[in-house]
């Protein structure tokens, strides 16, 4: 029997790439540096599956040069907003990606996040390696609390009710909004459903927990960010996206809100040079909401899993519903 032919965009841990190169046919990115475009598109063609990472366009473009054959592609994540679904489903072509096992991982960063940021750590650490640490001051380096406070989650998916099960030490009162109510998370987790509005108004912290998508792109932008406290924090671990960042810059500068948390930008990495990175006030970390060994082998393995099932004909163990 001859051996499907695959595409894979990056280097991979041994767990994940043994597999592929033992049952198929593999064109293999052995490269940490993302896959050039064109050369993506000629290795594409002719290929029954493709295993690919968020730094890389899954288009119509890419699936024409794929051709007929292409059954599957699994993305080593699990946001897919990187892949143009709707061309997927039209086509047939299954989509894997890696949902629960980052669930907590992630939802862990959000965590660390809204500390580095409430609590100024950058900062500090900062302070301490330029020399500029001066004698015990009471307001010196003062932050927020997080108890006592009301954090605000958009979105409350897997990541978002993680983090808000995180929060239960800290005695907050918890608000979250979203296309639709969600009573079961919620109840578990002692939180309260409210308009997009009320939650701005209200919250103390907002944290991010939503995908990007045509009604989240830009929900973040100059009028959200008039509604909410300028005591507030905005903490996003979701997509760059999400947020329009001229807005925060501008929110940041002026004071309409006290300080955002950041693992995701756009464009990612974020050029060293871009406003917000200048800014106290905001904390940037590189996207590496999934980024522990454990976690991030995981996702490689269960994307080569998704890849051997979708090339073999058998149903995906983790699938998009692209119905
Ligand atoms: C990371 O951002 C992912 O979507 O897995």
């Amino acid at each position: 029997m001859t051996k499907p032919t695959v595409v894979v965009t990056r280097q991979l841990p041994e767990a994940a790439i043994a597999p592929i190169l033992e049952k198929c046919n593999t064109r293999y990115w052995d490269s940490e540096e993302p896959i050039d475009r064109n050369t993506l598109l000629e290795w594409v063609e002719g290929a029954d599956g493709l295993y690919c990472l968020l730094t890389e366009t899954i288009d119509d473009e890419l699936l024409d040069a794929a051709g007929p054959g292409l059954r599957v592609v699994a993305t080593m994540s699990v946001g897919y907003d990187h892949v143009d679904a709707s061309a997927l489903g039209r086509r047939g072509i299954l989509l894997g990606n890696t949902p629960g096992v980052l669930t907590a991982t992630t939802a862990e960063l959000a965590l660390a996040l809204l500390l580095a940021t409430a609590r100024r750590l950058p900062e500090g650490t900062q302070a301490v390696q330029d020399g500029t640490w001066p004698s015990w001051r009471p307001m010196w380096m003062t932050g927020r609390d997080i108890h006592g406070s009301t954090v605000g989650l958009v979105g409350l998916g897997r990541i978002g009710a993680a983090f808000a099960r995180m929060l239960g030490g800290f005695d907050c009162r918890i608000l979250y909004t979203g296309p639709r109510e969600k009573p079961e998370a919620a109840r578990e987790v002692g939180a309260t459903f409210v308009a997009m509005d009320t939650l701005l108004q209200e919250s103390d912290f907002v944290a991010v927990h939503c995908p990007l998508n045509d009604q989240t792109r830009s929900l973040f932008n100059v009028e959200a960010f008039r509604k909410m406290k300028p005591t507030a924090v905005l903490i996003n671990t979701s997509r760059g996206g999400v947020v329009d960042q001229e807005a925060l810059y501008e929110a940041l500068v002026q004071g309409e809100i006290a300080a955002a948390g950041l693992d995701v930008t756009d464009p990612e990495p974020l050029p060293a040079d871009h406003p917000l990175v200048s800014l106290d006030n905001c904390v940037i970390l590189p996207h590496i909401g999934s980024a522990t060994v454990a976690t991030r082998t995981k996702m490689a393995v269960m994307t080569t899993e998704n890849l051997l099932a979708g090339v073999e004909g058998r149903p995906l163990p983790n699938s998009v519903d692209l119905s």
